[in-house]
């Protein structure tokens, strides 16, 4: 076996693995695969990597003597456990300067701890974000590396080779240190799980309130793909429609219920967490958590009967709504994803570029779309933008959409079908952009019956309390910050 010819090497042979060493031989990079189940590489190296320069190794310790200096391992393995049970058996057989990449969807949480316990011994640990599914993987994902920034110089070449394209830029740039290219890879998740839902809504809509045939639906996903909702998940919702087999539309026989893996969750933990209201991926979770009480919902819709009125409105008109409504709901998404991007910055001192994520998001992510070159620019104008919602650009989108995401969500009432993600949205709106809400009375009620005190207008950081029945004391609970 040669010692040190190879440019990285790659553990984990399932589908993102075996794809990812492919397209790095590709682009001319030498890779030495292992799996844990050698087997494995044996059929890798015959079947898959057959004339290529791909190199197989049946042990940690001949993968490594295969690499040259300094020594890059990438793990694309199942998150968890896995990754800190390589992490060990490597970490004997590297030296200092050496370098580990986790590439699966770990938790940012595990990948810092990881980032400061490797430190100390001398390794460079990357916990990078990778999306795209098998063809991204292959052909081009989007990559968002964060991690320990002295890894970066190392292995910037690779990964930006390998990664899409988006008008000539790589869909990948370092993110930022320790768990910052983990976080941004699980708000890009969350950010799919509502941009899926809103358009499951949407589906919703034309097939139970507007009565459209799969043909149809597939043709108006087709238009909306060639205007501003032109975007990855829109084409293959598309493609999806029009599916048939010898039994007929394919779509019609699939379950209504969907599963999860967690980065979901996990972004509205972080919300909750840092205090930012990402109230639509929320409500996209709790979605698939109803879609899951499949019995439940069957039993219920036999008891709880509706009057519905057929709708007898101008279909067309109501298509053009809904496209503008998914507009505008996205936008509300996206402003919701950056905003918790931005807390989580300020939390765990991240030098975020915005601009930069999005335009890796750009290309090769399931969420690619043409819309984040919008993003892109608002955060190109103004590095410091609080929030999307501010950006003239799209300012003009809502001010155009708004009538149309409301009269949408009038015609989902009218037809009464679930629309937890539109009409998170459009509550978001109506309250982000409320200049005086009922907080006052909340503020009253806490100090009314717990001395919690409360700010006057005018007024703020002083804290005073009321005693509003002549019965209670004048001493004031603590105030504490959740
Ligand atoms: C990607 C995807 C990928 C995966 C999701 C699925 O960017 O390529 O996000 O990572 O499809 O993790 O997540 P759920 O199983 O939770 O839907």
């Amino acid at each position: 076996m040669n010692t040190e010819v190879a440019d990285i090497g790659l553990i984990g042979l399932a589908v993102m693995g075996q794809n990812l060493i492919l397209n790095m031989n590709d682009h001319g990079f030498k890779v030495c695969a292992y799996n844990r189940t050698t087997e494995k590489v044996k059929s890798f190296i015959e079947n898959e990597a057959k004339g290529t320069q791909i190199i197989g190794a049946f042990s940690l310790e001949e993968m490594v003597r295969t690499l040259k200096k300094p020594k890059r391992v990438m793990l694309l393995v199942k998150a968890g456990s896995a990754v800190d049970e390589f992490i060990n058996k490597l970490v004997p057989h590297l030296s200092s300067g050496d370098i580990i990449i986790d590439g699966g969807n770990s938790d940012y949480h595990d990948t810092t701890r990881r980032v400061v316990e490797l430190e100390k011994k001398g390794i460079l640990f990357v916990g990078s974000g990778v999306s795209g599914g098998e063809e991204g993987a292959r052909y081009g994902p989007s990559l968002m590396p964060g991690g320990n920034p002295r890894a970066w110089p190392h292995i910037k070449n690779i990964f930006q080779a390998i990664s899409a394209k988006a008008d000539g830029e790589p869909c990948c740039d370092w993110v930022g240190e320790t768990g910052a290219g983990h976080f941004v890879k699980m708000v890009h998740n969350g950010i799919e799980y509502g941009d899926m839902q809103l358009i499951c809504e949407a589906y919703h809509i034309m097939r139970d309130g507007l009565g459209l045939n799969p043909e149809e639906m597939s043709n108006v996903f087709d238009e909306w793909n060639k205007g501003d909702l032109k975007s990855f998940l829109i084409e293959i919702t598309r493609d999806i429609l029009r599916y048939k087999n010898d039994k007929g539309y394919l779509l019609e026989r699939i379950r209504d219920t969907a599963g999860q893996k967690g980065t979901g969750k996990w972004t509205v933990n972080a919300a909750l967490e840092y205090g930012v209201p990402v109230t639509l991926i929320a409500n996209s979770v709790f979605a698939r958590f109803m879609s899951a009480l499949k019995n439940h919902r069957v039993e219920a819709s036999k008891i709880h009967k509706k009057n519905i009125k057929p709708f007898s409105g101008d279909k067309k008109q109501a298509l053009e709504h809904l496209r503008k409504a998914l507009y505008a709901a996205k936008i509300i998404s996206y402003a919701q994803g950056f905003m918790l991007l931005k807390q989580a910055a300020q939390e765990h001192n991240w030098n975020l570029n915005y601009g930069g994520i999005a335009l890796m998001w750009r290309g090769g992510c399931i969420i690619r779309s043409a819309f984040l070159g919008n993003i892109k620019q608002a955060f190109d104008k103004n590095p410091n933008l609080s929030d999307l919602l501010l950006d003239d650009f799209f300012i003009k989108v809502m001010h155009d959409c708004q009538d149309s995401l409301i009269a949408t969500l009038q015609m989902a009432l009218q037809q009464r079908i679930s629309t937890p993600t539109f009409s998170s949205a459009r509550d978001y709106y109506d309250g982000i952009t409320c200049n005086l809400s009922p907080a006052n009375l909340l503020q009253a009620m806490r100090d009314y019956f717990g001395a919690h005190t409360y700010e006057l207008m005018g007024q703020e950081g002083k804290f005073v309390h009321t005693n509003w029945t002549g019965r209670g004391g004048n001493v004031s609970a603590s105030t504490y910050d959740a």
